[in-house]
């Protein structure tokens, strides 16, 4: 099993997203296992997104992502860092597939709905920025036997 760090960004919780983001994951049989809402601060964002600091956009980044509450959560299942990715879609959402949770519901690159962790090492170095592993539970889901052969 793996786990990935999913969140619903600022314009995912002010368009009244959460819900259908969280029924999509549930729905397709990944297990959630840690979820908050907090307003990211300027330090912890710096943080998550390090890889792009220097880029142009990093400081609208920075400031998009800190603007207002966000969701964060701890998403486990098999290959789950992959199939996050694939049903999050594309960076741009012009780029993204019908049926992705951008090609669904948005259109901009920095508005983009969501993020989710790009690699094994990402997941980690992530879920360990924005979580304390007592905040992260184990637990057996009722249907998971007929999720997993
Ligand atoms: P995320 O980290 O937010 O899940 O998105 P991602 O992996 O699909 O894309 P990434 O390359 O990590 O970029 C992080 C966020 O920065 C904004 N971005 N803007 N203007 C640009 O060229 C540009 N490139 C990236 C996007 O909002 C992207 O989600
Ligand atoms: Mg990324």
């Amino acid at each position: 099993m793996q786990r990935t760090y999913i969140m619903v960004k600022p314009d995912g919780v002010q368009r009244g997203l959460i819900g259908k983001i969280i029924t999509r994951i549930e729905e397709r049989g990944l297990k959630l296992v840690a979820l908050k809402m907090y307003i990211i601060p300027e330090d912890v964002a710096r943080a998550h997104y390090g890889e792009h600091e220097g880029k142009p956009f990093f400081k609208s980044l920075l400031d998009f992502i800190t603007s207002g509450p966000s969701v964060s959560m701890v998403v486990e299942g098999k290959e789950a860092i992959k199939i996050m990715r694939s049903t999050v879609g594309s960076t741009n959402p012009q780029d993204a597939s019908p049926g992705t949770l951008r090609g669904d519901f948005s259109l901009d690159m920095g508005r983009n709905i969501i993020h989710a962790s790009d690699s094994i090492e990402s997941a980690n170095r992530e879920i360990g920025i924005h979580f304390s592993e007592s905040e992260i539970v184990s637990f057996t889901r009722i249907d998971e036997q007929w999720i997993y052969e």
